[in-house]
């Protein structure tokens, strides 16, 4: 089955699809994407993640490349053309194309791409059986809050992950707090049974699986607190897991060379991943 990308106002075969040369987010990294996941034909907090990507736009001073409304009819339609049922959707927006010049040029059309991606993500091993992260020096910009493609330390931090056998790594800043991971963010549960997460400043990206589950948090009573936690707090931490539009909740049941509790997912990380997996059902029941 043919699949198609969408290219700056065109649906084009997926392996066809092309910017130009001289696009900043080519030369620059001048650009901004978000990732939404899609279940069960359903795709999961598209809404707030738009937001976010107005809000990436607008920090980064680019004009959105079209309406709100036009945005999710273009979605709508490359989903559909591509019959994705679970899997996601990719959207990057760069400044556009302009010969070659640090400033930021006026007047020209921002350019937009979206892909689409099949991924059955329900039933996933790491979701059941957890996964290990390593930590390492975080060594990027101090606007992490905007979510840019410029992922150049990510890369760098995943590649060590997996080098090491693990899923992903926990970027640590100077004082030896966990910021978060290279495409996810980072969680632990205190001995006490406190679930943590660092706050959303601009040293981290302002998970959308994040704020979902924070919610979940307060509806279900649980305890919670947002602040930064250390290495050593998650090395000995009673549970531990990872939030992202691909991740979901994924328990961590390894930190660097320190088991988590038993080496198995902790109790309250699987009732969280229940819980978001039920909200994820609940969106398409009230679509
Ligand atoms: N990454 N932190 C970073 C650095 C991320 O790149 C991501 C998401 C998150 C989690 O955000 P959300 O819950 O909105 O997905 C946190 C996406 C999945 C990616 O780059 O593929």
């Amino acid at each position: 089955m043919a699949r198609y990308a969408y290219v700056n106002g065109r649906y084009v075969p997926h392996d066809e699809g092309a910017v130009h040369i001289e696009d900043r987010g080519f030369q620059f990294a001048d650009g901004v994407y978000e990732v939404i996941p899609i279940v069960d034909d359903c795709m999961i907090d598209a809404g707030p993640h738009l937001d976010r990507l107005d809000r990436s736009l607008s920090e980064m001073s680019i004009t959105p490349p079209m309406s709100r409304k036009v945005l999710e009819l273009v979605m709508d339609e490359l989903i559909a053309r591509n019959s994705v049922s679970d899997g996601l959707i990719y959207l990057q927006v760069t400044r556009g194309v302009a010969p070659r010049d640090h400033k930021f040029p006026k007047g020209i059309q921002p350019s937009i791409v979206m892909t689409t991606k099949r991924v059955k993500f329900l039933g996933q091993k790491k979701l059941s059986d957890g996964v290990k992260v390593i930590t390492i020096p975080d060594i990027r910009w101090t606007r992490c809050d905007i979510k840019t493609v410029s992922l150049l330390p990510n890369c760098m931090g995943k590649t060590e992950a997996f080098e090491a056998g693990a899923y992903e790594a926990w970027q640590v800043d100077r004082d030896g707090y966990v910021t978060e991971g290279t495409s996810s963010n980072a969680w632990i549960v205190t001995a006490d049974n406190k679930l943590l997460t660092r706050p959303a400043t601009h040293d981290i990206l302002r998970g959308i699986t994040r704020q979902s589950l924070l919610r979940i948090a307060e509806e279900e009573g649980l305890s919670f607190e947002e602040r930064a936690f250390t290495v050593e707090e998650a090395r000995t931490a009673r549970e531990a897991f990872v939030s992202s539009a691909t991740s979901f909740v994924t328990p961590v049941v390894q930190v660097d060379d320190h088991v988590i509790a038993n080496g198995n997912p902790g109790s309250l990380s699987c009732r969280l991943q229940g819980w978001y997996l039920d909200y994820c059902a609940g969106l398409k029941r009230s679509a």
